[in-house]
C-alpha cells in the first residue's frame, strides 16, 4: 500500500498525570484545561482522561471543564460503574473507553474480560448509544475478546499494548508485537475501529504506528515525562512527528 493511501493515525494524549501533579499540592496548578490546549497546540488530535472511582488524579470538575472547553476529541476512560456511567452520560464525551479498574493498581492492568461479562457490556454499550455516545472497549489482543466486543455493538476497541511495552527480551517483544498486529487486522475485518495504548513511548510506538489497521493511539506517561525536559507542547509535537513518520515510512 502506498503511503498516500494509508488511513490517518490519530494521537490522543492522556493527561491524567497533569492532574496527579496538581493533586500533589491540592491546588489549581498545573491547570488541566490549559494542559489540554497545549497538547492540541502541539498537534494532538484530542485528549483522554480517566475518571477513576477513587479520583486519584482526574476529578469530576476536570471532566466537566474539559468537555466545556475542548472542541476536538475528548475520550473519557472509565470503569462501567453506575456512578461513573451517570457522570459520563451527563458529560457527553466524544468517546467513552471502558476499562477494568482495581482499587490498588498503579495504573490499568490488563484488558476488560468482555467475553465473560457479555450481557452487562451489551447493556452498558446500549445505554451509551441511547445517548449518542460511541464506545471503545479496552481489551487484550485476543480474537475471543474482539468477537465479544463486536457483539456488544461497541464501535471501537483499544488494544492493550502493556505486554508489548513491558517485554524484557526481543523475543517476547516480537511475540507481543505479532499478537497486536494480528488482533488489529482481525478487529478491522470484523468492523471495529482500532485504538492502541498503554506503556507506549517514543521508541516502541514506531512499529505499531506503522500498522495500517491501527487508527488511533492513546499515550500519556512517556509524553508527560518528556515534557519535563522540553515542555509539553514540544513533547507532544515530537510524538506526533514520530508517529506520522513511522506511519509513512513503511511504504
Ligand atoms: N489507554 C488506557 C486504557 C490506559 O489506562 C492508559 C493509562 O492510563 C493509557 C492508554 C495510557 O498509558 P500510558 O500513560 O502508559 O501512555
Amino acid at each position: 500500500m502506498a503511503p498516500s493511501t494509508l488511513r490517518p493515525l490519530s494521537l490522543l494524549i492522556n493527561i491524567d498525570h497533569i492532574a496527579t501533579l496538581r493533586n500533589a499540592r491540592n491546588g489549581r496548578i498545573p491547570d488541566i484545561v490549559e494542559a489540554a490546549h497545549t497538547c492540541l497546540k502541539g498537534g494532538a488530535d484530542g485528549v483522554v482522561c480517566h475518571l477513576r472511582e477513587d479520583r486519584r488524579h482526574i476529578r469530576d470538575e476536570d471532566v466537566r471543564r474539559l468537555r466545556h472547553e475542548i472542541r476536538t476529541k475528548l475520550d473519557l476512560e472509565m470503569a462501567a460503574t453506575p456512578e461513573i456511567i451517570r457522570i459520563a452520560l451527563r458529560t457527553k464525551p466524544d468517546l467513552v473507553t471502558l476499562v477494568p479498574e482495581r482499587r490498588y493498581e498503579l495504573t490499568t492492568e490488563g484488558g476488560l474480560d468482555v467475553a465473560r461479562q457479555l450481557r452487562k457490556m451489551k447493556q452498558v454499550v446500549a445505554r451509551f448509544h441511547d445517548h449518542g455516545i460511541p464506545v471503545s472497549l479496552f481489551v487484550d489482543p485476543e480474537h475471543r475478546q474482539l468477537d465479544a466486543s463486536r457483539s456488544t455493538g461497541a464501535e471501537w476497541v483499544e488494544l492493550h499494548t502493556g505486554d508489548y511495552a513491558d517485554a524484557t527480551t526481543a523475543r517476547r517483544r516480537e511475540t507481543e508485537y505479532r499478537r497486536l498486529r494480528s488482533a488489529a487486522v482481525y478487529a478491522r475485518t470484523i468492523g471495529l475501529g482500532v485504538n492502541a495504548g498503554h506503556g507506549l513511548n517514543y521508541t516502541n510506538v514506531q512499529r505499531l504506528a506503522a500498522l495500517p489497521a491501527i487508527g488511533e493511539m492513546s499515550i500519556g506517561y512517556a509524553i508527560i515525562v518528556r515534557a519535563l525536559s522540553v515542555g509539553l507542547e514540544t513533547a507532544v509535537r515530537e510524538m506526533v512527528s514520530v508517529v506520522q513518520r513511522s506511519r509513512t515510512a513503511r511504504g
